[in-house]
């Protein structure tokens, strides 16, 4: 059984999660990549360990997450036999459907029928008999937005997730409506996980105002851009990276000559101000208080400890924030 170092929690900041009870790190661990059949089991617990050990307190899963699908599920579940069963309480752990699972018309999108029986199979692999959050993967448009809210209430009044979130949901309108009829059920929405980058700068279109105006926390996933928002991609493709590992999500073709030239120019602010780009990454994604936590991905233990460094730096000024808009364009 692991051990956490004693002083992991005066590692971490940790921020409240809209107007809830919930506090989460600054940086949390999405286990999307590294935790299906291609990681060794040892990786994937030196990875656990080191977030746990860095006063990472929050895991994120998916139904789907893998490869194959529901793998990372099975091997979470065998990590918290191993490691974490006498620390449940310490830690906040979600899971998500709303994407394909299994076949037929009910393994997909946002019926009832599909997020609870999806939530059920999730709790039987991780071993855990309720999460701590629950999502939404994506907006339905062919389900009624009732129905899908209506789901996740029954799910909190069931006790199998203590919070509900919803990810993907980029219409602010649509956004706002969810929050509103959940705020009506009686269970209040803990949560919204969009993509959210330097490069990728979707929260901006409204949808952060809604979340602030209705006191919803946010977690930006792919914070780092699957890794293009780092210093790795600046002298070509390494052997052992996202782009050239597994191309599923991120293709060489998508390390383009001018992202990696604006990842070039943020970089030497970065080194400017004393940090990696990684970490400037991070702490641009923080800085103006929508964004409660940033959802990472790692391969390697060290990439954690860097990234958990990422607010010792001190916050960017109006000037170098000027400076990045204008190399972000
Ligand atoms: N809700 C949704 O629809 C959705 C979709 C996608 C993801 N997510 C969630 O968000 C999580 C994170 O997504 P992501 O993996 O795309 O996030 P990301 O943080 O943008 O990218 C992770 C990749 O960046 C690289 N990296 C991380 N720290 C680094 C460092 N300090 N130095 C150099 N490289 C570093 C690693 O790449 P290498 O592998 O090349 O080392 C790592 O695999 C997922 O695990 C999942 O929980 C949610």
């Amino acid at each position: 059984m692991y051990i956490p170092a004693e002083d992991r929690y005066d590692k971490m900041t940790y921020r409240r999660c809209g107007r809830c009870g919930i506090l989460l790190p600054f940086i949390s661990l999405g286990l999307w990549h590294s935790f299906g059949c291609k990681t060794p089991f040892e990786v994937q617990q030196s990875l656990l360990r080191t977030a746990v050990d860095c006063g990472i307190t929050h895991f994120d899963l998916a139904n789907n997450y893998g490869p194959p699908y529901g793998e990372a599920e099975t091997n979470f579940g065998l990590h918290m036999d191993r490691d974490w069963r006498p620390h449940r309480d310490e830690l906040v752990i979600s899971t998500k459907a709303g994407y394909d699972m299994w076949k037929g018309p009910y393994g997909d999108h946002g019926s009832r029928k599909y997020l609870i029986a999806s939530l059920d199979s999730s709790l039987r692999r991780m071993h855990l008999d309720y999460v701590d959050i629950f999502y939404h993967h994506r907006p339905d448009p062919d389900t009624p937005l009732e129905e899908t809210m209506g789901a996740l209430d029954a799910i909190v009044r069931s006790g199998k997730a203590l919070y509900v979130g919803i990810s993907n949901y980029y219409d602010p309108e649509t956004a706002r409506k969810a929050i509103r009829i959940l705020k009506d059920l009686g269970t209040p929405l803990l949560i919204h996980q969009p993509k959210y980058s330097m490069f990728n700068r979707s929260v901006e279109n409204g949808l952060g105002d809604v979340l602030k105006e209705e006191g919803v926390g946010a977690i930006a996933f792919s914070p780092l851009a699957n890794g293009l928002l780092t210093a790795k991609y600046l002298k070509g493709i390494p052997e052992d990276s996202r782009a050239a590992k597994d191309p599923r999500y991120l293709k060489p073709e998508d390390v383009t000559a001018e992202k990696v030239e604006k990842a070039r120019k943020l970089n030497e602010i970065a080194l400017r101000r004393g940090q990696s780009l990684a970490q400037m990454a991070l702490q641009w994604v923080l800085r103006d208080g929508v964004v409660t936590s940033a959802l990472i991905g790692v391969s390697k233990p060290e990439q954690i400890t860097e990234n958990a460094k990422a607010l010792d730096a001190p916050a960017l000024t109006a000037e170098e924030l000027r400076e990045i808009d204008e190399i972000l364009g």
